[in-house]
């Protein structure tokens, strides 16, 4: 596995192997990596000849309040994880070649951004957004995969794609999840032993409402107000929000309609620490009965 920290050298060796005709697939992180950011390497390497991975805390994606100084950075940990998941390429770039002093432009997410984890953290898509394009742009991917822990982001990513016309096919791939069911996250270190066992009332929650959608059940809205109480009954738990969204829009949906897709979106805080999940749910039917 080689190791780059400038962006015009990456670019460079990625520009050779799509001469080489080499299929290059990449996992975008801020590393602190776990099983989730390992399961998007699996998947790259099934779908691609050379994976590179990035691994950069953007600092344009955190809001003033939030983690960036203390994000867990450990590079010598992810980097020896990384070379033994077969990563070929570790793209690792200075800050300051990412966002030199003359840095002006940035990428409008549109409105899908505003809302929950949006509006949440103003600014936190846009950043993504920025980021995203630039890594692209760097890496010269023909695939990009990304997860459906985060939902809302893979969401943006590929209306971004769509709408600029990006040449790069994305690839989502499923929730990695603890034992008990929590999905893995960089941020899963912050909690205390006690909050770690509390924060299993997310998946509860999901769980909730795959069972109450398995039975017929339409009316998301009373669902999610369920799935809310459950969460809420779990010391020290403060939820952002919880409710299902259409799967494509992120709108509001208050009830299923047949042949749609949806999704139990949810931000809930335990203690300090603000965790995400969400569960797709498919609505069987026919959309014209
Ligand atoms: P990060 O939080 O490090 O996540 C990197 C990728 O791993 C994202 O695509 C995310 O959805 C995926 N991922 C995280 N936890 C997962 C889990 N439990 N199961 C499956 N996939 C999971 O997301 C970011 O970084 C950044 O916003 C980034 C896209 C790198 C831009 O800075």
């Amino acid at each position: 596995m080689q190791i780059i920290t400038d962006p015009a050298e990456m670019q460079a060796i990625a520009e050779n192997l799509r001469l080489q005709r080499q299929l290059i697939g990449v996992v975008m992180t801020m590393g602190a990596l776990h099983d989730g950011h390992l399961s998007l390497v699996r998947l790259a390497q099934k779908r691609a000849g050379t994976v590179i991975m990035t691994l950069f805390v953007n600092p344009l994606q955190f809001g003033p309040d939030e983690d960036f100084e203390r994000y867990p950075r450990p590079f010598e940990q992810d980097a020896a994880l990384a070379r033994s998941a077969g990563v070929d390429y570790l793209f690792a770039p200075e800050p300051g070649l990412m966002y030199p002093e003359e840095f002006r432009c940035t990428v409008d997410p549109g409105p899908m951004a505003g809302r929950f984890e949006g509006s949440a953290r103003p600014g936190h898509f846009r950043g993504v957004a920025t980021v995203v394009l630039k890594l692209l742009n760097i890496t010269k991917a023909h695939v990009a995969f990304f997860g459906e822990k985060d939902a809302q982001q893979l969401a943006i990513i590929r209306r971004i794609a769509a709408d600029m016309n990006i040449d790069t096919r994305i690839e989502a791939a499923p929730i990695a999840r603890e034992p008990d069911g929590l999905a893995t996250s960089s941020r899963n270190i912050y909690l205390s032993p006690e909050e770690r066992e509390h924060a299993a009332a997310l998946y509860r929650a999901i769980r909730h409402a795959e069972a109450e959608t398995g039975r017929g059940r339409r009316d998301l809205a009373a669902i999610a107000k369920e799935g809310l109480a459950i969460v809420s009954s779990a010391p020290g738990a403060k939820p952002d929000y919880l409710c299902f969204v259409d799967d494509d829009t992120f709108e509001p949906a208050d009830e299923a309609a047949p042949g749609k897709a949806y999704r139990l979106v949810m931000a809930v805080r335990i203690g300090t620490t603000r965790l995400i999940d969400n569960w797709r749910y498919m609505c069987e039917g026919n959309r014209d009965t």
